[in-house]
């Protein structure tokens, strides 16, 4: 009788649990029996192993092989465990040695030849392979999403026979290289672009600095998913943790992380048919959806009155908590989730109500049933809502205005406007707790007065008040981040919650 033992990477929500594979071999008649995984993976797996081993010119066991994968409750799908129990196997029969498997862990899918495919979750399992202190190999494919994490001896290989002949001594494998530490460069659509629509470039300089949410209304055509599509460019980029917990996220859900551009924000826009599991995420096997795939980053939805109420609903919690946790089968997953929602929507049906080149076709009730689709409760949690009106023509055609700054220009102000609220607080405005709203955000006796009488005649609930406290903090760091908040930056900010 002989027993092998490899270390393995289970992927469940972005954490990554340690798998024993244990291989037994023993007398009998010659079979293959894998313990702990889904009946369908284990006869899929079983295969791919038995002729990956032939391939590479090994011997396959003929005697009774018992492969268990412990513990038994994880979720242990797809192909990831190839590699672990094709070296068990080889482990347990005497045809690699054993030395080298104590302290290293494996992740990889074999292909019948005995190449190794790219698997998926390979970030997460390396930031917890790090906390322990051991070594990892990976297939190639995933080398470029490997270089990403520091301090942790990562080995990549193309196929089973090179990892044996690694094991072995015979020869070495490679380290993942090549990645843009920087990475953070920004490439994507600037805001030069824009023409006009000064208010809504405040709104989203206001957004940048904060972090508040931002609703973008007005009719077809004026710029409002322009705008959008530059929220990320004028924040700032992502820390190294930051972009790993994004990278963690895009890992699980099999993308492969650009790394070129790993410390850029992520931007999302799903349609608005997406359906519930595609944007907060789920499935047999809990996937992300849109909503922590935005990790970081910034979630836009556009023509928001057409995504489903229901969809619009299971936003709610994540809006607040930061995170999201998708059940399945008394399982459940947790996936992070803190993103910069930016919406968009016409301000009716046909799009041209309030348009000055436009006639609006409909009735008062339409756009009321419109606008109304939106909860309230979700509205309630977007503190910048702007319009975007038809620009007169001349405008669109001017070369470029005196107003039409590039994004490197208006980032390098968001920087140090958000300087302010990360010195007070360590976090941007939006995200401040009560005790420090107020501390950060005191108002003297006179302008308390004002701001009340204001939110009574805007008819703004007590959820608004503190809501205004904070965008109106934002733009007094704009301002130069004057201790006290005064008038102006007061009813600056009730003017974006006018909708
Ligand atoms: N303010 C603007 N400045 C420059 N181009 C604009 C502007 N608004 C609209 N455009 C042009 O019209 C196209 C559609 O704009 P878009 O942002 O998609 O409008 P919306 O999302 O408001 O319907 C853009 O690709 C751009 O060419
Ligand atoms: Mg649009």
């Amino acid at each position: 009788m002989s027993l092998a033992v490899t270390l393995s990477r289970a992927q469940e929500g972005i954490a990554a649990p340690q798998v024993m594979v244990e291989v037994h071999l023993s007398g009998g008649l010659p079979a293959t029996n894998i313990v702990g995984l889904p009946e369908a993976a284990v006869r899929e797996a079983r295969d791919r192993v038995r002729v990956a081993i032939q391939n590479t010119a090994f011997e396959y066991p003929g005697r009774k092989v018992t492969v268990n994968l412990a513990p038994a409750e994880l979720p242990k799908d797809g192909g990831r465990f190839d590699l672990p129990i094709a070296l068990g196997i080889l482990a347990a029969s005497g045809q690699v040695p054993r030395e080298k498997l104590d302290d290293c862990e494996f992740l990889g899918e074999l292909a019948l030849s005995g190449s190794l495919r790219s698997v998926s979750g390979v970030l997460p399992a390396l930031l917890r392979a790090r906390a322990r202190g051991r070594k990892v190999v990976v297939p190639r494919a995933n080398a470029a999403e490997a270089a990403l994490v520091s301090e942790v001896e990562v080995r990549v290989a193309d196929s089973l026979a090179e990892v044996c002949g690694w094991l072995r001594g015979a020869q070495d494998l490679a380290t993942p290289t090549g990645v843009d530490t920087e990475g953070g460069i920004y490439d994507g659509p600037d805001l030069r672009d824009v023409r006009g629509q000064l208010q809504a470039r405040r709104a989203l300089e206001i957004a940048a600095v904060g972090g508040h949410h931002l609703l973008l209304v007005g009719p077809p055509g004026t710029g409002k998913t322009m705008l959008a599509e530059r929220l990320p460019g004028i924040l700032p980029p992502l820390s190294e943790s930051e972009a790993l917990e994004t990278c963690a996220v895009l890992s699980v859900a099999g993308q492969p992380t650009d790394p070129a551009r790993w410390r850029r924000r992520p931007f999302r826009a799903p349609h608005h048919t997406a359906s519930a599991v595609a944007l907060v995420g789920g499935g047999s096997l809990p996937r992300p959806g849109e909503i922590s795939l935005a990790h970081n980053g910034v979630l836009f939805l556009d023509e928001l009155p057409e995504f489903s109420r229901h969809v619009l609903e299971v936003l709610r919690e994540p809006l607040e908590s930061g995170h999201i946790v998708v059940s399945r089968a008394a399982r459940q997953s947790t996936f992070p989730a803190q993103f910069q929602l930016v919406a968009a929507m016409n301000p009716c049906p046909c799009g041209h109500a309030g348009d000055t080149r436009r006639r609006c076709q409909c009735t008062p009730e339409q756009i009321q049933r419109y606008r109304s689709r939106i909860s309230g409760p979700l509205l309630d949690r977007i503190d910048l809502a702007v319009e975007v009106p038809s620009l007169p023509l001349r405008e669109m055609d001017a070369s470029r205005g005196p107003h039409d700054e590039d994004s490197a220009t208006v980032r390098a102000r968001v920087l140090g406007a958000r300087r302010h609220a990360l010195m007070r607080a360590g976090r941007p405005n939006a995200e401040i707790n009560h005790r420090e709203l107020e501390r950060d955000c005191a108002l003297g006796q006179a302008e308390r007065r004002w701001y009340e009488q204001a939110l009574e005649k805007l008819g703004l609930s007590a959820r608004a008040y503190h809501r205004v406290l904070r965008v109106a903090r934002t733009i007094a760091d704009i301002d130069g981040g004057a201790g006290v908040l005064e008038r102006e930056h007061l009813a600056e900010a009730l003017q974006y919650r006018r909708f």
